[in-house]
């Protein structure tokens, strides 16, 4: 610790900053490795491009989803991200599957040679009145946004604890806050993501694993396309900024939650909304 100096009028001066220890893989993120869950489309797209442009190689996988062109789109985000210069890996893996989670991490490091970053990305909404609401479309939102991110979170546990290096965000949601109505299981599994959040961040943060959570309000993706345009129209005109957030406003703050400058963020839940929660 360093001793406050004084000047000749023998006032004391704030203490001279002295440099701090730099943890391994601390120093840049060039050259590390990303894992995004549901990075084919959307936000998860958002995100690995963020990441490949800071020149992390990135893993994404996806599951397939009715009405939806994923596997398409998984073949043009990773052709977009190998554009940066950055290895890439890309499978489909479904993240409720602990077995082909494990399989799917295990690969990653043998093909990209370690992980540094997971972003929990991967999630679905099944609305509907809480009257309405069947108890499997509940268990699938539940089983894909709270359990597939535990999932995610075990299997790169060990590996971040054993080289004492790593960050995790998970994409929660303004619905764990301020729900919409027709959210229940929705705003719930956003909640208890919360809490798994928290909860990590408290386990890992002695192997200096940072744990960290973004809100989305609302975010121009296809997922927002299945909402009814005046749900939509009414949440861009109560933000306070007056605009819809595009997938790129979340990959920044998600890829800034992983870089050394926010090495002191633990355990918190960033709200990139707009103003939502606000207004
Ligand atoms: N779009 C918004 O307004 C908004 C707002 C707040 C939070 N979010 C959250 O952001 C995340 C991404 O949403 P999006 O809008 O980009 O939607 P999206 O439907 O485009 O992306 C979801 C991705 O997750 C993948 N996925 C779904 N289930 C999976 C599973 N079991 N295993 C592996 N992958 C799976 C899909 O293949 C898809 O690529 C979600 O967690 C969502 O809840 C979105």
């Amino acid at each position: 610790m360093a001793s406050p100096r004084r000047r000749d009028s023998g006032a004391a001066l704030a203490p001279v900053p002295q440099p701090q220890a730099v943890l391994p893989n601390e120093v840049g993120m060039r050259g590390n490795v990303a894992v995004v869950t549901g990075g084919a489309t959307g936000i998860g797209r958002a995100v690995a491009m963020e990441f490949a442009r800071r020149g992390v190689a990135v893993a994404f996988n996806y599951i397939d989803m009715a009405g939806r062109d994923i596997v398409e789109q998984a073949l043009l985000t990773e052709t977009a991200l190998r554009a940066f210069g950055v290895a890439v890996y890309s499978a489909k893996c479904d993240v409720r599957d602990l077995d082909a989670v494990e399989r799917f991490v295990e690969r990653v490091k043998a093909e990209l040679g370690g992980i540094h970053y997971l972003v929990n990305n991967a999630g679905i909404a099944r609305d509907a009145a809480m009257w309405r609401l069947g108890s499997d479309q509940w268990r699938d939102v539940m089983d894909t946004n709270v359990t597939g991110a535990f999932h995610c979170t075990q299997a790169v546990a060990r590996l971040f604890r054993a080289q004492k290096m790593g960050k995790i965000v998970n994409i929660a949601s303004i619905q764990a806050f301020h729900p919409s109505f027709g959210v229940a299981a929705y705003a719930a599994s956003k909640a208890a993501l919360i809490g798994l959040t928290r909860a990590a961040a408290i386990e890992l943060g002695p192997s200096h694993v940072n744990v960290n959570a973004v809100a989305p309000g609302y975010v121009r993706t296809e997922a927002l396309e299945a909402l009814p345009s005046d749900v939509v129209d009414r949440a861009k005109k109560t933000t306070v900024l007056g605009r819809l957030a595009e997938p790129e406003d979340v990959g920044n703050v998600v890829v800034f939650l992983c870089s050394p400058e926010a090495r002191h963020i633990t355990g918190q839940v960033i709200f990139v909304d707009g103003g939502l929660s606000i207004a």
